[in-house]
This record gives C-alpha cells, structure tokens and sequence, in this order.
C-alpha cells in the first residue's frame, strides 16, 4: 500500500523540517509512504528524512533538462536534490495552470528519462461525470500517459476524480474500483485513489482490489491523521 502526501502550497522549509522529524517517529503500519512538499521545502524534507524509508516527490517537473523557462524546475535538478520522484498532471494543474495532456506527457517522460519516479494524475470533473464521459476522459488521459511512458517501471497512476479533491465528497469505494478498474485496463500499473481521503474511509477504499494506494492532499498535512491513515489503509 502506498500512501503519498500531496501537501500543494503548504509548508515553507522550516515547518517541512520540523514535520518530516516528527514524522519519523509515527507508525504508518507497513505502508510505503511519500511526502510532496512545495519546490523550496523540498530539500528541508530530504534532509529531514535521510536513513529512513520516508520518501520526497515534488508536486511537478518541467520536460527541458534547463533552459529559459522561467519558474520551472527540471528533473536532473531535482534528482541531485535527491528526490525520489514528481506528480505530474495533477487536476489543479491541468484546471488553474494550463496543463495539458501532451504537457503532461512530456513532463512523464522527462522524469523517467531522469531516474525520477512519477504520480501521474488522472480524472473527470463533475460535469464530465454527469455527462457520462468518464470513461473516455479517463482513456484519453491514461492512453497520453502510457505512450510517453511505454517501459511502465517507476509510473504509478493517481486516480483524482476532481469533483472529490478538497470538497469532502469522496467517490464511494465501489465507484473508485470502477475507475480504477478501468484505468489498469488501459495501461497496467498501481493506481492510487486521491479525493478527500481521509482515516475514516481510507480502509473501506483500501479494501477494493484495484486500489492500491492514495493521493492525500488535506489529511496529509496533520501528523496524526496522515499516520492513522495510513495504518487504516494498510489494515485493510
Ligand atoms: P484532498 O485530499 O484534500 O481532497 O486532495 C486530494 C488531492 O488533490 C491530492 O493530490
């Protein structure tokens, strides 16, 4: 079971620092567990994790190795930070910042090509839902994936209906193992569940045969309910 703390634009380097010490003491229960800190706590939390299985993804990755694009942050910079690996075409990226399938795509391959490990994120919005389009939404999306991506080793799906992320309307475990279901039907790797997940649903998710894992934005942030959260996903 992988549980992957996304924690967007919260905590600066000194609080990233003081969490991830504090997180070395919890119990996750067996899980896998990631951290995805901002860019400038990024080396704040590898430095705080060092020796212990705790991982640190960024929350992004630019495709070019360097060059002029202001704002943005390349693989090899990141794997000499000693990252572990990147979310890619996280839905707020794709909705508030332009990300595209094909940007996305490029993002993928670049951090394979660099040794980086990738969270790439999938799912339909509402109004795509209530228009019965999740399936082909969720196979254009995948499909752009698992073209840049065709070795599979290091790629992990998220699976983030956007409907649920941050508005405490999780997808029911039965509709998440359809999803998820579907998406390894497409391009066969693990698949995690991300859409206000949060200790008390994370076992009943966890349970379903599909999901192997999740995206956790909001109870990540809090050392308690992220590490009972993990031990409810890893009991189940
Ligand atoms: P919440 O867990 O806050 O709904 O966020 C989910 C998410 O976007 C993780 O990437």
């Amino acid at each position: 079971m992988l549980i992957a703390g996304n924690w967007k634009m919260y905590k600066g380097p000194v609080e990233a620092a003081a969490f991830c010490r504090a997180l070395r003491e919890l119990d996750f229960g067996g899980c896998d567990v990631v951290v995805c800190p901002p860019f400038v706590s990024l080396a704040a939390a590898v430095a705080a994790l060092a020796g212990t299985e705790i991982a640190v993804a960024a929350q992004n990755v630019h495709w070019a190795t360097e060059g002029a694009f202001t704002g943005e942050v390349s693989a090899p910079m990141l794997h000499e930070l000693g990252v572990y690996g990147a979310i890619v075409g996280h839905s707020e990226r794709r909705q508030l910042f332009g990300e595209t399938d094909e940007t996305v795509a490029r993002r993928v391959r670049a951090a394979l090509d660099h040794h980086l490990g990738v969270i790439a994120c999938v799912g339909e919005t509402d109004a795509e839902r209530e228009a019965g389009e999740t399936e082909a939404v969720l196979t254009r999306q995948v499909e752009a994936i698992a073209a840049a991506a065709p070795e599979r080793d290091e790629l992990v799906i998220a699976y983030e209906p956007v409907w649920a992320i941050g508005t405490g309307k999780t997808a029911t475990p039965e509709l998440a193992q359809e999803a998820h279901a579907w998406i390894k039907s497409l391009l066969p790797v693990p698949v995690l569940y991300g859409g206000s997940v949060k200790p008390e649903n994370a076992a009943a998710l966890a349970a379903q045969p599909d999901i192997d894992g999740a995206l956790v934005g909001g109870a990540s942030l809090e050392l308690e309910s992220f590490a009972s959260l993990c031990r409810e996903a890893a009991g189940a």
